[in-house]
């Protein structure tokens, strides 16, 4: 399931990340590309270690940490440090799968990426091409968003950054590892949640059926939750 999070970033914020971004040293992305990504990356990347990077990425964890639609659908137990890439002139990632455990910087932990993340930083009309194409059960799915807005994906699929062919592509991305593994199931939690969401409004606080759906959702993430 592809996930659409909508203005995780206010238009305001992404001017502020952008005027920094653009003015940023950026790296070659082949500096932390795996032996198999190696063949297949050509972007650039912001150092995760820079202070630039941590302060960006730590204002997006604190955005993420009260977006309900991103709770819902995540169910994060842990997240990467957002990380930011830049595409231009040609710049591309061929198909790959994420890796699927990886240590978590500045920690002895380690993270199982179970959905990918991209917040895009950049209008679609500032550059041309840059889709994020992502193989699903219903076919490839290409995603270009507003700047602010995110995407959420399982991290088993197979993906691809298409050539940017003018202007650039600047994004964070991410990992999660879910405190439910199964997509399948934190699927259905997902719906369940949103559907009780959606709801509530109609009917009076207190009304009994209501109030067993939010006990199912909640025995269901019992069963099925890792913490
Ligand atoms: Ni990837």
């Amino acid at each position: 399931m592809l996930t659409l999070i909508e203005q995780v970033l206010t238009t305001e914020e992404v001017s502020r990340f952008r005027a920094h971004l653009d003015a940023a040293d950026w790296q070659d992305g082949l500096l932390t590309a795996g032996s198999l990504a190696a063949g297949v990356k050509r972007n650039q990347q912001l150092d995760e270690q820079s202070d630039l990077a941590i302060e960006l990425g730590n204002h997006i964890l604190r955005r993420l940490g009260s977006h309900p639609l991103f709770i819902s659908a995540a169910l994060p137990e842990r997240i990467y440090p957002p990380k930011f890439n830049r595409y231009a002139g040609g710049g591309h990632y061929g198909a790959h799968v994420d890796g699927a455990v990886m240590p978590l910087p500045g920690s002895r932990d380690t993270l199982r990426s179970d959905l990918s993340a991209t917040l895009f930083l950049c209008e679609p009309e500032e550059y041309e091409g840059g889709e994020l194409t992502i193989e699903t059960a219903f076919g490839a799915q290409q995603v270009k968003l507003a700047a602010g807005d995110m995407v959420l994906y399982p991290s088993s699929s197979l993906h691809r950054v298409e050539p940017v062919t003018a202007g650039a592509r600047v994004c964070s991305f991410f990992w999660i590892q879910s405190m439910v593994r199964d997509e399948g199931k934190r699927t259905l939690l997902f719906d369940l949640d949103q559907s009780i969401q959606g709801l509530t409004p109609q009917q009076q606080s207190g009304d009994q059926d209501i109030l067993r759906l939010t006990g199912v959702y909640h025995n269901l993430l019992r069963r099925w939750a890792e913490v």
